[in-house]
């Protein structure tokens, strides 16, 4: 697991080769502000390969925030991001590992048929009510995200998940009313809280698509204010003085700037945006999908790149994301060690400051 003593020996091997702020504040202790993802590519071993390559690079030249999910790539990302932190030569306790449960994963490939595979491997031993499955293949159900954790670590071979996400939670809303799928989170997070109070994950977070960037009124909207309010809730029944909310992952690049731009969550002196909300609240934002799925390493709007510092057009979209105000993690998902080379090397630049940054919107 991630100490703060571990995570900040990690901060002194490697700190002084980038620029100001590249290792910044996340619990236990601190973690660079370009991670590393897994979402993208196929099921197949090869890519596998890639993937141990990259993270077992990646965590040797100062990325130790690395990101998963049980569902991707069929469970294979868990099992190669599980590989990579045995062969790196660095100690689990400077890595921030992250993963997510909610999405009904495949094992190894895609079934024949997704629909008998779901009944077979998940309804009928009992382990998903099918009530609560939406479009027959996510659940926030705590039976089925406390199978998940398990399943999780034991994938990734750890004895704790830094950070545990409901992945896109939002999922729920498209069959189930708000204040349903808000009682859905309440129970999903005593869940987390008691698996965070046997220690088998460090702290937990919602990892979104549209939840935190869409406007109040949209269906998939989400009230960041009624989220912490579950939060508080779970942590009074399961008994814990302070709840384990810690984090939002959501998609942040030059072109889905929403989280900054959109004024979406009430306070009492009107609607701030998500990050502000959550810089005020002391969660930590980790940006997805930094780089367009790619697309940004190609081109940039050039008025906004004529702002950004770094060498490539990758390392510019790298450093939009992880200068907004707010952002702790840049993750990128990069299955190449060419890849992972040139965007470590977007931290040696300083981040732009708050009113650099403000100037990009101009
Ligand atoms: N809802 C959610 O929870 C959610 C949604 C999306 C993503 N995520 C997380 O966020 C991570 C990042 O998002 P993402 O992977 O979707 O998108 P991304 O990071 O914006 O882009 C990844 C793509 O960019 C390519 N790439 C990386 N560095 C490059 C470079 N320097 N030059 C050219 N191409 C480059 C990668 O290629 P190679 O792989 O070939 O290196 C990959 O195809 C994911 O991996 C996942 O962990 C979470």
């Amino acid at each position: 697991m991630a100490t703060a003593d571990g995570t900040w020996a990690y901060r002194d091997r490697f700190g002084d080769s980038f620029g100001r702020t590249y290792f910044r504040r996340f619990p236990p202790g601190v973690c660079s502000s370009v991670g590393i993802g897994t979402y993208l590519g196929e099921p197949t071993d090869t890519v596998d390969a890639q993937y141990v390559a990259a993270v077992e690079t990646a965590l040797e030249h100062g990325i130790n925030h690395v990101d998963t999910a049980i569902n991707y790539r069929c469970q294979r990302s868990e099992r190669a991001v599980g590989e990579a932190l045995r062969r790196a030569d660095v100690d689990r306790e400077s890595v921030v590992v992250s993963t997510k449960g909610g999405f009904l994963p495949f094992d190894g490939e895609r079934p024949e048929d997704p629909g008998r595979y779901i009944r077979e491997q998940f309804v009928e031993p009992g382990i998903v009510d099918p009530e609560s499955l939406v479009q027959g293949s996510h659940s926030l159900s705590p039976g089925f995200v406390d199978a998940m954790v398990d399943r999780s670590l034991s994938n990734l071979g750890v004895d704790r998940i830094d950070c545990y996400y409901l992945h896109n939670p939002e999922t729920q809303l498209l069959e189930n009313d708000r204040e349903a799928v808000y009682e859905q989170l309440k129970t999903a997070f005593e869940l987390l809280e008691r698996r965070r109070a046997a220690g088998e994950i460090g702290g937990y977070g919602l990892a979104t698509w549209q939840a935190f960037r869409v406007p109040q009124g949209h269906e998939q909207y989400l009230s960041l204010p009624a989220v912490l309010d579950r939060a508080v809730a779970a942590a009074e029944t399961v008994g814990v003085d302070n709840h384990g909310l810690q984090a939002l992952q959501l998609p942040f690049n030059v072109e889905m700037a929403d989280a900054f731009t959109v004024k979406s969550q009430p306070t009492d002196e009107g609607p701030v945006s998500t990050l502000e909300y959550a810089h005020e609240s002391g969660l930590s934002v980790v940006t997805s999908a930094s780089i367009g799925q790619g697309d940004l390493a190609a081109a940039i709007p050039p008025a906004v790149d004529a702002e950004l510092s770094g060498d490539t057009a990758a390392q510019r979209a790298i450093n939009f994301a992880r200068s907004a105000p707010g952002v702790t993690t840049s993750l990128v998902g990069m299955r190449s060690v060419d890849h992972v080379a040139e965007n470590v090397a977007a931290g040696t630049f300083d981040p732009l400051g708050a009113t650099a940054f403000d100037t990009v919107f101009e």
